[in-house]
């Protein structure tokens, strides 16, 4: 394995000199709070010491040239700012160019193009937000980048928007606030605890004791996930619709567990008043397992880790074979205080709390019977928490395995 410079590599794409810049945005795990996001809920993620690393230099002319480390088959993408087209990338640039494309949809302006190298070491796809990741991390170096157009002004949580605004409308997912915002504000060993409906937060000290958080990816491509995600969302749409005939609330979470019981028998269908109650019921358990945690309760959050997945599984229908078995099998261990799939589902990650002298034979356990079951490995990740999105000082320090 060579252990190589991100800066070296820089140069040997786009040619030395000029003002070389490099930051840094994480992954993110979400402990609990799925699918609340976009209907106004709580939701519990942590930044990942994973991450995504750009380097980018300002050009003189519009051009944008663009090299990741993460697709060498793509080579390097040439394109430019007067090129920009919903629908039309179909490469990872889609998400760097769909914040330049949001930013001018707001009202800035760019005035000129850049060289950027991408290296991210989340795996892709896997639900711990690796488009999120890159697409707050263009914005920190837009931000960075520019001192006059009014980029320079935005504070993270507006790139946060600004990311999440390009993720609707340039690469077509109608997803909530919570993976940006985490990976914008992220701090480490420690929880954000956001409220979605109004970007209220406090940060949660992640103290587990004698215990680690363990992800595993099921490495289940996620097919049509994009497709069944935005499905999700206009099922609680019309779920809310017909609440709001009952009571007058603006989102899914504005309701608790008993206004919700009250008023529910007026969605006749069941598939959305079981994706309602998945909602209404995550949003509760948000809370509590953050109280729990608060009260250095483990067991206790990890019982309502449990249960979350149980209700991603039935009532929300977003988990599928892979994250069903992996959080089953990890159920039968010892020393696990509870797991869940986390992100949007549909393959990806389960998250565990695991009792540091069970992890070897948890991942030896676990691994063993999904592969069995499954008949392809599962990758496991003792998770560190880490930092939200910055400048790297010392570029000379940013290395890469291959
Ligand atoms: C994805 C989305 C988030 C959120 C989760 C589910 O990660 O990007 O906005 O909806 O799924 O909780």
């Amino acid at each position: 394995m060579n252990h190589i410079n991100l800066l070296n590599e820089f140069v040997d794409k786009f040619g030395n000199g000029g003002d070389i810049r490099g930051y840094f945005t994480p992954g993110r795990v979400n402990l609990i709070g799925e699918y609340t996001d976009f209907n106004g809920g709580y939701v519990f993620p942590c930044g990942l010491t994973m991450g995504t690393y750009m380097l980018a230099r300002k050009r003189d002319d519009r051009k944008l040239i663009m090299y990741s480390l993460n697709f060498e088959n793509d080579g390097v993408i040439q394109s430019s700012l007067d090129e920009f087209e919903i629908g039309s990338e179909k490469n990872w640039t889609m998400y760097p160019k769909g914040v330049m494309w949001a930013l001018e949809e707001k009202g800035y302006q760019l005035d000129f193009g850049y060289d950027i190298l991408v290296y991210g070491n989340i795996p892709n796809g896997s639900g711990l937000s690796s488009s999120a990741s890159l697409e707050v991390l263009t914005g920190i170096m837009l931000k960075d980048m520019n001192s006059r157009n009014g980029i320079h002004e935005m504070t993270l949580a507006d790139i946060a928007l600004i990311g999440q605004y390009a993720e609707n409308k340039y690469v077509g997912v109608n997803c909530g606030i919570m993976d940006q915002f985490a990976v914008a504000m992220a701090k480490k060993d420690y929880a954000i605890f956001l409220d979605t409906n109004n970007l209220t937060y406090k940060y949660v000290p992640v103290k587990l004791g004698n215990y680690k958080i363990v992800i595993i990816s099921s490495n289940k491509k996620r097919s049509l996930a994009d497709s069944k995600y935005n499905e999700r969302r206009s099922e609680c749409e019309q779920a809310l619709a017909l609440l709001q005939t009952r009571k007058n609330v603006s989102c899914l979470c504005e309701l608790t567990v008993a206004d919700f019981n009250e008023i529910k028998d007026v969605i006749e269908d069941d598939v959305l008043l079981a994706r309602a109650k998945h909602t209404v019921y995550e949003n509760e358990r948000t809370k509590n397992a953050v109280t729990a945690l608060e009260n250095n309760d483990i067991l206790e959050f990890g019982k309502l880790m449990n249960e979350s997945h149980r209700s991603l599984r039935d009532d929300f229908e977003v988990t599928g074979i892979e994250l069903d078995t992996l959080v089953e099998e990890a159920g039968k261990c010892e020393g696990v205080a509870g797991s869940r799939m986390t992100g949007a589902g549909f393959g990806g990650c389960t998250v565990s709390i695991v009792r540091d002298d069970c992890i070897d034979s948890f991942i030896e356990q676990v691994g063993r019977a999904y592969e069995e079951k499954i008949g392809y490995r599962a990758d496991f990740y003792v998770a560190g928490v880490g930092d939200g999105a910055h400048k790297i000082d010392n570029l000379e320090e940013v290395h890469y395995d291959k």
